[in-house]
């Protein structure tokens, strides 16, 4: 089946077409440089921008694919969560062509998209663990199939890449501040014992990033010449070693090292799990990536991280996961609605036979 999958639930407007699980053509509008200027998202820019981009991306695709929108099957768009009116505008492309093309339409869940998008490039061991830590999420799953999952702990408050982008935002970097904090780290030695781990002492599977985040802010206040005078160009920064090495260096291992702990928890209470994925843009974090490599070895699980162009948003996770849901029988009608970040996604699916 051919299925075209829209993505629009932040920042990133995007299109891809899968066919029996393979990439067939993709095409990608970023937004950062709209919102860079104000630090983080505004939603109203970003609904406006989705709303430009599309009519061009959508040619750019079907130019790329060398293919007609006749030959579409199948339409997986992502309903949620996200911004409420990011996401009404990819809702109402995929609706406008559902209609017109007479072919099904399914709404995907964002975060379940992103866990499961390296099943692109790889084959997905089930039941497995997922660790997603994104710009809005971080939770722990466990996944018996790709409709199964089961959510067995989230952030309190921050998600990890907030995290990260909050304190790039205290030192001056720019943004999103996670990509360059990595970078720099890569320059440093990490101080083991300057941060706290936060929200380790309980028995939970359940993050909280926000003192961390304090933890932060009073370091850099004491440390005023952390922050740099002038914010770097995206495109020349150049990292070097030095005390904001070193600093970043720690961001990375104690959020890296927080994470672990609570995968590690997550896998002594079941020991059935055949893998552990990790996703989301904060999986391209090269600290995060070699401890949750560490930890799969130690457990003896299968370790599974997207490349890195699909651990941020994009659309071909969404229509990845789209077309099992589609072949699987699974539908919506033209009412499907957009399920804003924070409210639980409906198991509402119209049930048709498998084809
Ligand atoms: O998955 P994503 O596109 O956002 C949501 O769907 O929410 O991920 C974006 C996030 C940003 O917070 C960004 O700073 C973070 O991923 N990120 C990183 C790295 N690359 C991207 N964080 C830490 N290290 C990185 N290398
Ligand atoms: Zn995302």
């Amino acid at each position: 089946m051919l299925c075209l999958g829209v993505e629009s639930s932040c920042d990133d407007t995007a299109l891809a077409l899968v066919r029996d699980g393979q990439l067939i053509a993709q095409t990608c509008s970023s937004q950062i440089d709209l919102h860079a200027v104000f630090g983080g998202v505004v939603p109203e820019i970003a609904s406006r921008a989705h709303l430009k981009f599309l009519p061009s991306l959508w040619n750019e695709l079907l130019a790329k694919a060398n293919l007609s929108e006749d030959a579409i099957e199948g339409l997986a768009v992502t309903r949620g969560p996200g911004l409420l009116g990011s996401l009404l505008v990819g809702l109402s492309f995929a609706k406008g062509l559902a209609l017109r093309q007479e072919i099904p339409l399914v709404g995907v869940n964002h975060l379940h998209a992103h866990m499961l998008a390296s099943g692109l490039e790889q084959e997905l061991l089930f039941p497995a663990l997922g660790l997603l830590i994104s710009g809005g999420h971080t939770q722990l799953y466990q996944i018996r199939s790709f409709f199964d999952f089961d959510l067995l702990g989230r952030t309190l408050d921050d998600a990890v890449g907030e995290a990260f982008d909050k304190a790039g935002k205290m030192l001056n970097l720019p943004y999103p501040g996670g990509i360059f904090i990595d970078k720099l780290a890569a320059h440093g030695q990490a101080d083991h014992f300057l941060l706290p781990r936060p929200y380790l002492a309980n028995t939970n599977l359940d993050f909280s990033f926000s003192g961390l985040k304090t933890a932060v802010l009073q370091y850099v206040k004491q440390h005023p010449k952390l922050i740099l005078p002038v914010m770097p160009a995206m495109r020349d920064f150049t990292p070097s070693p030095g005390p904001l090495a070193d600093f970043c260096a720690t961001l990375n291992w104690t959020i890296a090292q927080t994470l672990r702990v609570k995968t590690e928890r997550a896998i002594a209470g079941y020991p059935e799990y055949k893998s552990l994925i990790v996703a989301g843009g904060a999986a391209c974090n090269s600290r995060i990536r070699q401890v949750m490599a560490g930890l799969a070895a130690d457990s003896g699980l299968k370790i599974t991280f997207p490349s890195p162009p699909l651990c941020t948003d994009n659309a071909a996770m969404i229509a990845f996961l789209g077309e099992k849901l589609l072949r699987a029988g699974f539908r919506h009608g033209l009412d499907l609605d957009a399920t804003p970040r924070g409210k639980a996604i409906p198991d509402d699916y119209q049930q048709v036979a498998s084809c």
